[in-house]
């Protein structure tokens, strides 16, 4: 089958809802950062697809824990019952984020981890505004939708008529500072937007989204003082 045939029938039983097509190649099998095609040409994904498969891809120490899960139990609810390896995973969860007497709620995706934050902290606070970033992405579902800034999320959110209560920030890019600011000089003037924002507010504010670094905005970093 030819690329173009290829993509042509994607295009046809994928909704274009769910897709950002930033690559045009049929990917078949990968190691370490390596991807190969359908054709066998080899890419290195500096991406690590979508900042997805960070150990690198078809890392043999989790293939073989995932193979050997998999052999002994594919799945029963560690929410009906109770297992092993769930508990062994949120021990692991909760000293990573080093949060004393933490929580853990196991999810499938981005876009359920963000609407769990956003849910619970809005549920907790009971307050009205969400402070997020112009060009942000933190999902397809509608809370994570609603706190997202890149144009295709605003699309849908207005669509819905369920614009109106995230406040977007400009996000700290030091190397093309929308303020206008260089480097250092800045005295880092946005992290005082954010707090003349949460004045402005009235303090009305349930919680602040971010991605550490930017990513369908452009793989940009916040700085590590911001
Ligand atoms: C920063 C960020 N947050 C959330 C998501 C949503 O994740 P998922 O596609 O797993 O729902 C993405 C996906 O691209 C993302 O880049």
């Amino acid at each position: 089958m030819s690329l173009d045939t290829f993509i042509e029938e994607y295009h046809r039983v994928f909704s274009r809802s769910s897709r950002t097509e930033y690559v045009p190649a049929v990917i078949k099998e990968a190691y370490n950062s390596v991807v190969i095609d359908v054709y066998g040409r080899k890419y290195i994904d500096f991406s690590s697809s979508a900042s997805v498969v960070n150990t690198g891809y078809n890392n043999p120490k989790i293939l073989g824990a995932v193979e050997k899960q998999l052999r002994r139990l594919i799945h029963y609810t560690h929410i009906y019952g109770f297992n092993e390896p769930a508990l062994k995973l949120a021990r692991k969860l909760i000293s990573i984020t080093g949060v004393v007497d933490g929580k853990v709620i196991l999810g499938l995706s981005g876009s359920d981890a963000n609407e769990g934050a956003l849910f619970l902290s809005k549920a907790y606070n009971r307050r009205t505004y969400l402070l997020s970033y112009v060009n942000s992405f933190h999902g397809c579902t509608l809370m994570a939708a609603k706190a997202s800034g890149i144009d295709l999320s605003r699309r849908v959110v207005r669509l819905l008529g369920e614009e109106g209560k995230t406040i977007f920030l400009p996000y700290p890019d030091c190397y093309r500072c929308p303020l206008g600011y260089t480097w250092s000089s800045c005295r880092l003037r946005c992290v005082e937007i954010v707090k003349e924002k949460i004045e402005e507010l009235n303090g009305d504010v349930y919680g602040l989204i971010i991605e550490p670094i930017q990513g369908d905005g452009g793989i940009i970093p916040a700085p590590e003082e911001y």
